[in-house]
């Protein structure tokens, strides 16, 4: 068995419709264990910064403007496999192509306002966590 960290992000549009206990729910029925957990607003600095590997993108000032439109929450999750686990449950990153069951198949709004977040490697995970969490406030 392969334990793993990831982190993941609940968007403001999952915030603004109150949906956090749903997709928290789906997150543990997956067998992926919510580690740390805790509610932000992102400044536009901090935004920018997480994302700063999509800044030449053409969707990357509407993406930091969403991403600080309201609260999100921020979680490092663990599990058998957590990255490609909760990249599986996530779904496509367009809504549209999203799988039956995943989080974005039944809760994203669009491909910008796709509710979640997840690390796409254990690499990016490590350096994904230590941007919002020390390690006191991670309880494996
Ligand atoms: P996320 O996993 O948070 O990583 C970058 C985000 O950019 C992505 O999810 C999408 O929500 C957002 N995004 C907005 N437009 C696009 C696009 N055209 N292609 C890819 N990602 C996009």
């Amino acid at each position: 068995m392969v334990l793993e960290r990831t982190f993941s992000i609940l968007k403001p549009d999952v915030t603004r419709r109150n949906l956090t206990g749903k997709i928290n729910e789906k997150i543990e029925a997956a067998s992926l264990r919510i580690i740390a957990q805790k509610r932000l607003w992102l400044t536009l600095p901090q935004a920018e910064a997480f994302y700063g590997v999509h800044a030449t993108r053409s969707f990357f000032n509407d993406l930091c403007a969403f991403m600080t439109s309201g609260p999100v929450v921020v979680q490092v999750l663990e599990g058998e496999n957590a990255v490609v686990a909760y990249r599986d449950l996530m779904g496509a990153t367009n809504p549209a192509n999203a799988n039956p069951g995943t989080i974005r198949k039944e809760f994203a709004e669009s491909i910008e306002a796709n509710s979640v977040h997840g690390s796409d490697s254990l690499e990016t995970a490590a350096l994904e966590i230590k941007f919002f969490f020390s390690d006191l406030e991670i309880v494996g």
